[in-house]
């Protein structure tokens, strides 16, 4: 068996203070190895997008621990974590978050300018992808020219374009139409299954909580008590 890839250990995070705080994580730990399909259910406010943020190094705990490959991530600089995150990490959220006036292909190609590739490679790789995608034909289309189910699949190409290790999903398919929805889902697992890429997905839909080979669920801030029955992948 091999280590965990991604560890968080007892995490705990406040947000306000006086009257206003609130601990929106009470002491959760969790852990994903390589490869793993990894769904995170709960109600509205229990405290999943909080959980993810802390496990993507988007945001700090004020207690506990994170880790990835054995390397806490909590205490590293603000300009490791922008690293590493940039390097390993994909993020796809369910508001796109795409640059509305930039073309597809520079939005998919931003990461990379981050991590300085080159632009000659930077523009091979981003329309690489977006072929995966679907997309090569949209390249140089506005990307607030695109329907929601494109804009989403933009998002994924972003995502994709420093060939990640972890894509972390924050219910992608909310903003989504049915049949968009399931083609964005159907993305997410084929990379997990053919890439072998570690997938961390929030979702509302128990469909696709399912496909995950597993499932950890969170109320009010705290880890419910493992259920057998969730622990085995349905197929
Ligand atoms: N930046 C913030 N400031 C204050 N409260 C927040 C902030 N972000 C989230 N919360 C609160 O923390 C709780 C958990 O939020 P969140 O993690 O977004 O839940 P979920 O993703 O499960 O809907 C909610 O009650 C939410 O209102
Ligand atoms: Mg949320």
């Amino acid at each position: 068996m091999n280590a965990p890839q991604l560890e968080a250990e007892d995490l705990e995070k406040v947000y306000g203070s006086g009257e206003n705080r609130f601990r929106a994580l009470k002491g959760v730990s969790l852990s994903a190895r390589t490869g793993d399909s990894l769904a995170i259910v709960g109600r509205s406010g229990s405290g999943k997008s909080t959980l993810l943020h802390l496990l993507g190094a988007l945001d700090r705990p004020d207690g506990g621990r994170v880790r990835y490959e054995g390397e806490p991530v909590d205490t590293m600089s603000t300009r490791d974590q922008d690293r590493m995150r940039n390097r390993e990490f994909g993020f796809v959220f369910q508001q796109f978050h795409l640059e509305e006036r930039a073309s597809v292909l520079e939005n998919v190609a931003l990461p990379m300018m981050i991590a300085k590739v080159p632009a000659k490679e930077r523009r091979e790789r981003a329309l690489e992808v977006l072929d995966r995608l679907g997309l090569a034909d949209r390249a140089d289309e506005n990307a607030a020219n695109l329907s929601g189910g494109q804009r989403q699949r933009v998002a994924m190409a972003r995502a994709l374009a420093n060939r990640p290790r972890v894509i972390f999903a924050d219910e992608p398919t909310g903003a989504l139409d049915v049949e968009n929805g399931a083609t964005v889902a159907d993305l997410l697992f084929e990379l997990n299954r053919d890439d072998g890429i570690t997938l961390v997905l929030i979702t509302h839909s128990t469909d696709l909580a399912r496909r995950c080979g597993r499932r950890v669920t969170i109320v009010d801030g705290e880890l419910a008590p493992d259920d057998p029955a969730a622990t085995e992948p349905v197929r």
